[in-house]
């Protein structure tokens, strides 16, 4: 819904413009505003900057049959910090109203910090973009407790909890195979409850409702941090030091890719590599034909669930050896301990 309430302001009543020039604003559009791409085009699509145009506003489309996608673009790296598809409704570009918003929306305001507000008569704010976080994070952005990061397909999640940031593989369950407390990197200042996640130029923290961190990693210092949840679930800090077009990376959570879910595939083990990650089959184990090993012998494998009910089968377990594990066990609490088990050979 934020999308299309958004694109209500943006074109309250706008028609396909072929031709004329278009303006592109600083720091605030006043009052009804029409635009489509097509005016935009040679500009790359922005039509609006912050006052030092640190970043801009941008409406693109793949094609012209597509839906649009608004962004937020960090300028001198051309890097997008928000993205939103807007749905258009046939020709004409009219979008329908939010109807949470508490009043008309008079004006469109992009700040330095990135920051994009939509502003009632009395310039209050009635929606900022940094209360609505997708991918990725900016400096002085705060994560809530209870909010998250997550990625375009919502399989990845970076999540702000009472203690801790974690991240989640929604695909299992919201299995865990991250978290801040237990990076290396990071230090735990004292014991309180998490407000929020944010980051500043020295560094990343988790902070108690009287701002004060309780767990902080520090980083070299840059002016700008840029924090995404890249799509195959790593989470990224960047830095823009202001010399170049370049964002510097400062740290990648988890560090190694065997500590990313789908580094492999089933069955495979996976060993770090300096770039990437090696993957095989364990001894006793065979590349299977539709990705991923099966046992050597011919044996066929159970699904999980058939290791816990009392089917007729005849169920066997095999050993991977000493020293291979799963990712996300040092995260898991154990399920049961203590009992004797017996493995069948
Ligand atoms: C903006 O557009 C709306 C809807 O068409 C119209 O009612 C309103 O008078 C316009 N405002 C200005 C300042 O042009
Ligand atoms: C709102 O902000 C704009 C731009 O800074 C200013 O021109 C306008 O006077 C302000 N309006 C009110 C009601 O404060
Ligand atoms: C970032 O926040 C931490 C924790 O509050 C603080 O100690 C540090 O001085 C801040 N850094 C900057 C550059 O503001
Ligand atoms: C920018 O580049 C200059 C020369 O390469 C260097 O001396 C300076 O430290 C750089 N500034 C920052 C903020 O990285
Ligand atoms: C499996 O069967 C045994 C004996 O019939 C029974 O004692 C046990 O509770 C069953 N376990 C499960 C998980 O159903």
């Amino acid at each position: 819904m934020a999308s299309s309430f958004l694109f209500h302001l943006l074109l309250v009543v706008a028609v396909i413009r072929l031709a004329g020039s278009a303006t592109v604003y600083s720091d605030v559009i006043l009052g009804n505003f029409s635009a489509s791409s097509v005016n935009y085009l040679e500009k790359g699509g922005v039509f609006l900057e912050s006052i030092s145009a640190t970043f801009s506003a941008v409406l693109s489309s793949a094609a012209p049959q597509s839906p649009f996608v608004f962004s937020v673009v960090h300028s001198p790296t051309s890097t997008v910090v928000c993205r939103r598809a807007v749905h258009l409704l046939q020709q004409r570009f009219r979008a329908m109203v939010h109807p949470r918003l508490p009043g008309p929306v008079v004006a469109l305001r992009l700040l330095d910090s990135g920051n994009l507000l939509l502003l009632d008569a009395a310039n209050n704010s009635m929606w900022q973009s940094f209360e609505h976080p997708t991918d990725t994070l900016l400096s002085s952005q705060r994560l809530p407790n209870g909010a998250s990061l997550s990625t375009p397909a919502g399989d990845y999640r970076l999540l702000v909890t009472d203690s801790d940031a974690v991240l989640l593989w929604s695909a299992a369950g919201d299995q865990q195979f991250w978290r801040l407390s237990s990076d290396p990197r990071s230090v735990t200042d004292f014991s309180a409850p998490v407000a929020y996640m944010a980051g500043n130029d020295s560094g990343l923290y988790l902070f108690s409702a009287e701002d004060k961190a309780v767990i902080e990693l520090v980083l070299p210092p840059t002016k700008l941090r840029v924090m995404r949840l890249d799509l195959d679930g790593h989470f990224r800090i960047l830095g823009y030091s202001g010399n170049n077009s370049v964002l510097a990376q400062s740290l990648v959570a988890p560090v190694g890719y065997c500590d990313l879910p789908l580094s492999c595939d089933e069955l495979e083990v996976c060993i770090t590599q300096t770039q990437g990650a090696n993957c095989n089959c364990p001894k006793s184990f065979a590349a299977a034909s539709s990705g991923g090993c099966t046992p050597a012998d011919g044996s066929a494998l159970v699904p999980p669930s058939s290791c816990v009910t009392n089917g007729s089968q005849e169920i066997s377990y095999r050993s991977l050896g000493s020293g291979t594990g799963y990712f996300a066990n040092k995260f898991a609490n154990l399920a049961t301990s203590g009992g004797v088990f017996l493995l069948l050979p």
